[in-house]
């Protein structure tokens, strides 16, 4: 009880204007789809009632000449995916998650978005498919994609029918043994073609589903797609015309600990030969020097040319990447193959995340990160060397964004005042805001953009260093608030005008504090030169960086007690945490927080990620010219006093919990004031709503008393 009181007292002293459970109990929407005509779009929204202790959820229209939102009449709890039926209005294709006669299999259903209630069922699928994409041929056969899990065989893995294990053991031979918080099995995901046949309403075509990574061949890496923890339907393709397919998957003949490379799969979708790797070994894209990951390969609008992204490096997770357009070519006996591609603005130092073709099929639309937010920009074919895009969109960031019919832009985006913004732009700075979270929401009520800011400040090596700052929601002038200074993770990522449901710079300012979080050497966004320079240097560089922020903000802002401030992290920002403790800087902060951060670098080889250690480290653990032992907080325990509160979560398989529990033990060893949380139903990121509550209740409690906002540490926390 007693943590509820205390936040009842900081809520009547500090005018908090959003609490963590108003956040976390706010609706969440996801991105906009429109449908063909672009007339309207529907979009999911979930949330989650701290006072029922469940989550509901549903599937909202928006008509955008109005913004107008009405629900679909479509049962949320039932659809798992919808897609629109190209050459339609309001023809849609779902995902149906119940499969009355093969328990944990899924069935497809025609419908249509303005009649929820006349679907027909069209086929019964035998595991839980998902991913759709669709394409409507000439001949009105529907092709479409989906992916599950695989047995080796290539028959799709039903956990529902499948038999059970005898024993428990898992038993390997090669490094890679388990990924984020998955353990490796023998089953791998799979990309399956299926035909729905007009002629006879739309049942699948005979032949069933055909898995499509099964015609790969490989040496050392089984094919697999999407590319697991993170991929999904963005991983392939299917062309307009419904005649070919693409996929991404690894190398197949390198090892998946030690490289990132991965290559872009075409094929016919009548399965008349199999899928040839188009930037693979041997390709004149690899003759180029394309050694690396590829992604978001995307079909034009007239099938006749591909677009994908591709990285350099073959290990190297965070090289830049580029944009290639390739034509599609069908050759004889059913073939096909791509002609030469095409580096598309090759010298845009940004990275291309989505790409989105102009209905011209003339040009694409791409969203990268830019200045500590996601842009899109607009690049023709016809652009080379001395093209640089300009940005299209402004302040927030782009979550994601479709092409309308008249070219232009239907954009889900947010910023550190909201969780949803939906737009129209024509990218002329012009925008027409079809709705916003924070003014419908009651849980957002009183955020606004008159709290973010955003400074740059002469960094280590000269460099000009960007920081976000955002204030509390009821600032008051004149009145001093302590410091929260925030370090990313990554360490290549960034601090941004991003609505964040983990990290809410919002909600850690309306505690009471100033948030600064600055993008230090290694950051996105700001050019590859920054982001490869923190290469065999974590402790130097973005240290450096970090020491001249905090110097700037005592010298610069009159209302940010830096005297009481607090400093806190995850993942890489809690690896600089841990470092921050050992050096000059973390004797000017009054309480840390580190949540999943490294402590011993030398240790550091316990991840499965061996190509970002070999990257980061310059080089493996036998290099004498590693990193490893150079920039190891362990080294500086001597030095550690100030208060620190440890998260460490038993799922997170890249940076083990071990190191969380480890350095709770020295700083405990050493009678500096600690805590250690740990959620052991969590991986890298805290996910479920009452866990997030925890984590936030507890991380305010103890910051909060140490820099003076709050009171007492409260009594929820188990010790002898
Ligand atoms: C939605 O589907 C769920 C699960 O099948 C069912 O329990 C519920 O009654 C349905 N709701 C409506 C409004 O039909
Ligand atoms: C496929 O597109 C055609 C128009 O090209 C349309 O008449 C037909 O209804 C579409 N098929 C389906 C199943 O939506
Ligand atoms: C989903 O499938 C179930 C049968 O398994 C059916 O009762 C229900 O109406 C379907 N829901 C939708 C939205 O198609
Ligand atoms: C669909 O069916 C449900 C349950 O029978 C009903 O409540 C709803 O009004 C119907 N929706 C439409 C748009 O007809
Ligand atoms: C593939 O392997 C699974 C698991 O052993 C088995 O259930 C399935 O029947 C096999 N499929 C084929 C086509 O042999
Ligand atoms: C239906 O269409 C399929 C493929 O488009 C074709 O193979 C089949 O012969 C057709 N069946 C009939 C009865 O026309
Ligand atoms: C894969 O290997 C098999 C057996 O060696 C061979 O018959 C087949 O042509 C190969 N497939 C490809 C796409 O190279
Ligand atoms: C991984 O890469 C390292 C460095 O190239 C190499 O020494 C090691 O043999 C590789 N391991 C495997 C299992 O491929
Ligand atoms: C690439 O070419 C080399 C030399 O011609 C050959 O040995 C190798 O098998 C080829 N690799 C692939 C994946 O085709
Ligand atoms: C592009 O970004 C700049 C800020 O860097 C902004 O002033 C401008 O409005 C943006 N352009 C568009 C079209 O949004
Ligand atoms: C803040 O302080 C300045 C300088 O002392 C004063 O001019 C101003 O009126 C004060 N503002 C408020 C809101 O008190
Ligand atoms: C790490 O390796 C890169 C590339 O080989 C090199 O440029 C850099 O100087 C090395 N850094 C350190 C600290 O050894």
């Amino acid at each position: 009880m007693a943590r509820y009181l205390s936040i009842a007292a900081a809520l009547a002293t500090s005018a908090i204007a959003i609490t963590p459970e108003l956040f976390l109990g706010a609706p969440r929407r996801g991105v906009l789809t429109p449908n063909p005509t672009g007339e309207i779009a529907y979009f999911s929204v979930s949330q989650y009632s701290f006072e029922e202790q469940e989550s509901t959820s549903s599937i909202k229209i928006i008509d955008l000449k109005t913004g107008d939102i009405r629900d679909s009449g479509l049962n949320a709890s039932e659809i798992n995916e919808i897609v629109w039926l190209p050459g339609t209005e309001t023809g849609i294709l779902y995902i149906n998650e119940t499969n009355e006669d093969v328990p944990g299999g899924v069935t497809l259903w025609i419908g249509d978005a303005l009649k929820p209630n006349e679907s027909t069922l069209v086929a019964s699928l035998d595991a839980p498919y998902n991913g759709l994409k669709v394409a409507n041929t000439s001949s009105g056969d529907l092709h479409f994609l989906v992916n599950a899990l695989a047995y080796p065989n290539g028959t799709a893995y039903n956990e529902e029918t499948a038999e059970i294990p005898r024993h428990q053991g898992r038993l390997y031979s090669d490094i890679y043994v388990r990924h984020w918080d998955t353990w490796l099995t023998k089953q791998r995901y799979a990309v399956f073609a299926g035909a729905l046949l007009a002629n006879s309403s739309y049942s699948l075509s005979h032949g069933g589903l055909r898995n499509l990574n099964q015609g790969v061949n490989f040496t050392v890496t089984r094919p697999e797609t999407p590319v697991q923890p993170f991929g999904g339907n963005g991983d392939y393709d299917i062309s307009p015309d419904g005649s070919t397919y693409v996929f991404l998957s690894k190398a197949p003949q390198l090892n998946k600990a030690n490289y990132t490379a991965g290559y872009l799969y075409i094929g016919p979708f009548d399965g008349s030969v199999a899928p040839v790797a188009i930037n693979g070994p041997n390709s004149t894209a690899a003759a180029a020097g394309h050694l690396g990951n590829s992604g978001v390969p995307t079909f034009s609008p007239d099938s006749s040319k591909l677009a994908y992204i591709q990285q350099d490096e073959d290990y190297y997770e965070s090289d830049r990447w580029k944009l290639y357009v390739t034509p599609v070519v069908h050759g004889y006996g059913g073939t096909v193959s791509t002609g030469d591609f095409k580096p598309l603005a090759p010298n845009f130092d940004r990275w291309i995340e989505f790409i989105a073709w102009d209905p011209s099929s003339e040009s694409v639309f791409v969203s990268a990160e830019d200045f500590a937010r996601t842009r899109i920009f607009h690049i023709p074919l016809d652009s080379d060397e001395g093209y640089i895009p300009k940005n299209l969109t402004s302040g927030t960031t782009v979550s994601a964004f479709s092409v309308l019919p008249d070219s232009s832009l239907l954009v889900s985006a947010t910023g550190v005042h909201t969780s949803r913004d939906y737009y129209i732009t024509k990218g002329d700075g012009q925008v027409d805001l079809l709705f916003s979270a924070t003014k419908v929401d009651k849980e957002l009520a009183g955020l606004g953009p008159h709290t973010f800011e955003e400074f740059f400040f002469t960094g280590a090596q000269g460099n000009q260093i960007h920081s976000i700052l955002v204030k509390p929601t009821n600032f008051v002038e004149n009145k001093t608030y302590p410091l929260a200074y925030i370090i990313h993770g990554g360490p290549q990522g960034s601090n941004g005008n991003v609505w964040s449901t983990r990290w809410n710079f919002q909600v850690w300012a309306d505690q009471g504090y100033v948030v600064v979080a600055p993008n230090p050497t290694g950051s996105t966004g700001f050019g590859q030169k920054l982001i490869d320079d923190i290469q065999g240097n974590w402790g130097s560089y973005p240290y450096e960086d970090i020491v001249l922020g905090w110097e700037y903000v005592q010298e610069t802002y009159p209302y940010i007690d830096t005297d009481n401030g607090i400093e806190a992290g995850a993942s890489f920002g809690g690896y600089m945490t841990n470092w921050i403790q050992g050096h000059e800087l973390g004797r000017k902060f009054k309480a840390l927080v580190t949540h999943d951060g490294i402590y011993d670098t030398q240790a550091a080889y316990v991840t499965e990620e061996l190509w970002f250690m070999r990257h980061d480290y310059n080089g493996t653990i036998l290099d004498p010219d590693s990193t490893y032992a150079k920039w190891n907080p362990l080294d500086h325990i001597a030095n550690w006093s100030t208060p620190h509160f440890v998260i460490h979560n038993t799922l997170d398989y890249r940076l083990p919990e071990s190191d969380g529990l480890a350095l709770f033990n020295i700083l405990q060893t050493k009678g500096v004031p600690s805590r250690f949380l740990n959620f052991p139903d969590e991986n890298h990121w805290v996910l479920k709503p009452e866990n997030s509550l925890f984590w936030h209740t507890e991380i305010f409690n103890w910051i909060n008393h140490y820099s003076g906002v709050g009171g007492a540490l409260d009594d929820e926390a188990i010790g002898e």
